[in-house]
């Protein structure tokens, strides 16, 4: 593909077709993935990479904490909080989650869910097909491929960095050869459970998850939340 396809086409991917994904075109996503510039090269990201049975065991796990929450969130009062801190459900990720976003920011989250429940046909109070929803999640859409990306744990602010541009290659690269992607940080928020199915050193520490396969036609796939304009992002002189 011509690099600006590449770039035009590579939306996220929330769906996909049962089509395994060789070990042979995994390789070539990382080693092209690898190819990414990082701060003075130190290239301070690990992978951990799951498929069939690994990945259906993860998302066994993942599902239960996510269930678990749901459970809790609907309940009431001192209860909340009691099942809450007894569950085992509370996020165990090496980071922790931050969905407390600043006005702008929310501005365009909200707009961004918005436009996904739109196209799956969700109204906004309907909450049980918005969890249900939310829940694919953690069976990583169906792809058959979920890889869990680790930075090191000190210099963490440089190293994510560096881990977002490794992350960008690995989806460019998917796209040019006919998969979707999709980056999942919400995979990372139950990571004490994703740790025991690798080897995994303590120092690496999961930030991101994304899953890999190919398309699938379904209508979520066309979702294209709108891209800000470069006037909107360039400061003006002082
Ligand atoms: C770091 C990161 C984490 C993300 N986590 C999730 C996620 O947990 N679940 C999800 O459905 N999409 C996730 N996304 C996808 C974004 O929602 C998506 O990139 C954004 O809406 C723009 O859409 P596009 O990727 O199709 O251009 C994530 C993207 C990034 C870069």
């Amino acid at each position: 593909m011509e690099f600006q396809d590449v770039l035009t086409k590579r939306n996220s991917t929330r769906d996909f077709t049962d089509q395994e994904v060789s070990d042979d075109l995994i390789k070539t996503l990382l080693a092209d993935a690898l190819k990414a510039p990082s701060s003075s090269n130190t290239q301070s990201y690990r992978v951990a990479i799951a498929k069939g049975a690994t990945k259906d065991k993860i998302a066994e796990a993942l599902l239960k904490k996510y269930d678990k929450g749901i459970e809790i969130q609907r309940l009431k009062g001192v209860s909340k909080i009691v099942r809450g801190i007894t569950s085992g459900a509370l996020p165990n990720g090496d980071f922790k989650p931050d969905i407390h976003y600043p006005s702008e920011q929310k501005r365009r989250a909200i707009e961004c869910g918005k436009g996904l429940y739109g196209v799956l046909g969700i109204e906004r109070h309907d909450r049980a097909a918005r969890d249900a929803w939310m829940r694919k999640n953690f069976e990583f859409f169906n792809a058959p491929v979920a890889m869990f990306i680790f930075v090191h744990g000190e210099r963490a602010e440089y190293s994510a960095l560096d881990t977002g541009m490794f992350l960008q290659n690995l989806m460019l690269s998917a796209t040019d050869k006919g998969l979707g992607t999709c980056a999942q940080a919400s995979v990372a928020m139950w990571g004490g459970d994703v740790r025991p199915f690798f080897d995994i050193e303590d120092k690496y520490k999961l930030i991101c998850g994304v899953c890999l396969g190919y398309p699938s036609n379904d209508k979520i796939n066309s979702f294209q939340p709108e891209k800000r304009t470069v006037e909107e992002i360039c400061f003006p002189v002082a």
